[in-house]
């Protein structure tokens, strides 16, 4: 392990995680079952035997589910329908970079609320809502990327109160939030304004990423306006991919899935919480209860330039934190984790390397 490099850039699953197998399985089924309409356009808003098993996944109906390709083509949806150049929009502060940079190229003002152990800073909310309402809010609730939180029950409630008051539009995505080692689950910021949150998933870390699957779950008024979207922009989104994933889902695998992963991840993320308080106990963290990743605040005196120039240094590849940021002199000291990549001996190891560049 003395020489070889190791990535804390990629909270991507591992390969070893994808079940190859049973994925090939599920499209022969697919295409057996169903192949003269999977094999055709199946317009926007997606293959509808997946989006009927999601919506009873989700308890809701048919038309407040929009299939699809991944979470973050909905996100960019999203934010071409509702943001035009001069809106605003509000995220939190840091939050994932892609996102942001979807809802920065319409050309909204963004505004970054800083974030908490127990997610967005209430007050500055609050302030920044009675100098100007946005059009959207996005937020993380779910093991945040890449700060690893979970929105508490009462900000989830304040956010969609104020979400009525203030007549605004909210994203929850949530990819990880399935992903749970530990702890209860809280309910969705979308169970209290159905009408107002936009909740997006995907089967990207629950199954595969290039398998391009995503979903959102909304009003019919909002679905109605993603379906209008979609069909102008790409027609129809792939099927193939929606029909493996259904009957993945259909054959009871996607939930066995999710269990496998939680194996495997579950151990990951309580090595790098234990080489941390052992190794850099100087470090601030919110604990994570689940997802991909640690977000970690380094003591004062380190800056980003040296950082990322002694990791190289040390065999360490890591992601500039002033990227998550939406004033980047903030992420300064900030480092993303993914701890779902490697095993625990590299896990260790990395942060052996980096106790090593730390200024303390
Ligand atoms: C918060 C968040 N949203 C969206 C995505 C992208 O998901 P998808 O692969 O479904 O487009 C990611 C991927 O890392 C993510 O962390």
């Amino acid at each position: 392990m003395e020489n070889h490099t190791i990535n804390l850039t990629r909270g991507v699953p591992p390969a070893e995680v994808f079940p190859i197998k049973e994925i090939e399985t599920c499209l022969s089924t697919a295409l057996n079952r169903d192949g003269g309409q999977i094999l055709t356009y199946n317009f926007v808003p997606g293959y509808a035997p997946l989006r009927q098993i999601l919506a009873e996944r989700m308890g809701v109906p048919v038309d407040q589910i929009f299939t699809g390709n991944g979470s973050l083509e909905i996100v960019n949806f999203l934010s071409s329908i509702f943001l035009n150049p001069g809106d605003c929009a509000f995220t939190e502060s840091p939050t994932y970079d892609r996102a942001n940079t979807l809802f920065k190229r319409t050309g909204a003002q963004m505004v970054g609320i800083p974030m908490e152990a127990d997610g967005v800073n209430l007050n500055a909310l609050e302030e920044a809502l009675k100098r100007r309402s946005p059009k959207l809010f996005y937020t993380i609730t779910d093991f945040h990327n890449p700060l690893g939180t979970v929105t508490s029950l009462e900000k989830r409630q304040q956010v969609a109160r104020w979400a009525q008051e203030y007549n605004f539009i909210v994203i929850e995505d949530s990819p990880y939030r399935a992903l749970r080692y530990h702890g209860e689950d809280l309910p969705t910021l979308y169970s209290f304004a159905p009408e107002r949150v936009v909740h997006l998933c995907s089967v990207s870390k629950l199954l595969a990423p290039g398998l391009r699957v995503g979903w959102a779950m909304g009003s019919p008024q909002i679905i109605g306006k993603l379906v209008k979207w979609g069909i102008d922009s790409t027609l129809a989104s792939p099927s193939p991919t929606q029909a493996i994933v259904y009957e993945y889902m259909r054959a009871g695998l996607f939930d066995i899935n999710i269990e496998r992963l939680k194996k495997v991840y579950a151990p990951r993320l309580a090595a790098l919480a234990s080489a941390l308080d052992r190794t850099l106990p100087e470090v601030i963290y919110p604990k994570p209860e689940g997802g991909f990743f640690i977000g970690l605040t380094l003591p004062a005196g380190n800056t980003m330039d040296r950082l990322i120039s002694d990791a190289n240094t040390v065999g360490l590849k890591i992601t500039d934190g002033r990227a998550f940021f939406t004033h980047p002199a903030d992420g300064e000291r900030f480092l993303r984790i993914p701890f779902c990549t490697l095993p625990p001996e590299e896990i260790e190891e990395a942060v052996q390397r980096l106790a090593g560049i730390v200024q303390r």
